[in-house]
């Protein structure tokens, strides 16, 4: 017979690090997500930030020519001789490409802008509260975050159709997604299609995220929301990212299903209520344990 008298505060202790050791597993997938993340990030960012920096280089030597003509206002002996310092600044060249390049760098910078509003967005990781949220929306912000591993791997095709408000932690079902399109990628071998759908039935509202990459196994397809379960190289899976959604789902009071096809692709499905049940939504509840 066990000493429940003793065992109960040895069973307290383990549960207390069972605990701990879950809260430091979703701390390290957190943590890589955010890394892979900022890489991405930074790759988007460079590029428009480059071609605005050239841009101004080019804007500054466009300048200098100008106040060049507008000197010689006061310096020049003729009218005939500003003309031709304006030919001489190739000036009609000038003036049109001084339009190209305001409207290239304004453009650059409002990429820029979205890309730091999704990350605003996506940084409120730790937020707790269930509140109506644009799916869309969050859609678009993990899309924008995301792009970047995306891009070389798959052609982006988005089916919405008009769904209602869901009663979720937008941060955290972004994060969901988030797993779902970056593993959809990383099934993809060359190039191939991630197609994000959205459609509502009654008071469900379901997200799908298919590719066309090389499908799961019967075997794998058992384990794959096992923690840990991972089929990649180390550095490259954690092996946390379905377990994580599949905790983060069932919080939402919904599920997700896989369906796949070895060597044709692979389909997951978010099934949401639009509202949570009553009571259903303690903010104190077990998020994301593993
Ligand atoms: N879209 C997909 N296509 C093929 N295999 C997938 C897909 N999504 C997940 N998997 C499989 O499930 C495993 C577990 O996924 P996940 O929990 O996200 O961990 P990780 O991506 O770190 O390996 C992956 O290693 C992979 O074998
Ligand atoms: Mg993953």
């Amino acid at each position: 017979m066990p000493n429940t008298e003793s065992s109960v505060p040895e069973q307290e202790k383990l549960n207390e690090r069972l605990e701990q050791a879950n809260r430091q597993l979703l701390q390290s997938e957190k943590m890589a997500a955010i890394g892979q993340l900022a890489a991405g990030v930074a790759h988007e960012i460079n590029n428009p930030v480059g071609y605005v920096y050239s841009n101004l280089q080019s804007l500054e030597s466009y300048l200098s020519d100008l106040f060049r003509l507008t000197d010689a206002v006061d310096s020049a002996a003729s009218i005939d001789d500003l003309r031709a310092i304006k030919q001489n600044i190739d000036y009609d060249f000038l003036r049109e490409d001084l339009n190209d390049l305001l409207a290239e760098s304004r453009e650059g910078i409002e990429r820029v802008k979205t890309i730091i509003s999704a990350m605003k967005d996506f940084s409120h990781i730790e937020e707790e509260e269930f509140k109506p949220a644009d799916l869309h929306r969050g859609i678009e912000t993990t899309l924008n975050l995301v792009n970047n591993e995306l891009k070389y791997k798959a052609e982006i095709t988005k089916e919405f159709t008009d769904i209602p408000q869901v009663e979720c932690i937008i941060s955290q079902i972004n994060q969901v997604v988030m797993n779902l399109l970056i593993n959809a990628a990383h099934a993809i071998d060359n190039f191939g299609r991630i197609t994000i759908r959205t459609c509502h039935q009654q008071d469900k509202v379901i997200i799908e995220v298919e590719d066309t990459g090389k499908g799961i196994t019967q075997d794998n397809l058992n384990r794959i929301f096992e923690p840990f379960f991972t089929t990649k190289p180390i550095g490259k899976g954690t092996g946390l990212g379905l377990s994580l959604s599949f905790n983060i789902i069932e919080k939402h009071n919904g599920h997700i299903e896989v369906n796949s096809v070895p060597g044709e692709g692979t389909c997951f499905r978010i099934t949401l209520p639009a509202s949570q049940p009553p009571g259903k939504t303690d903010s104190k509840t077990d998020h994301g344990r593993i």
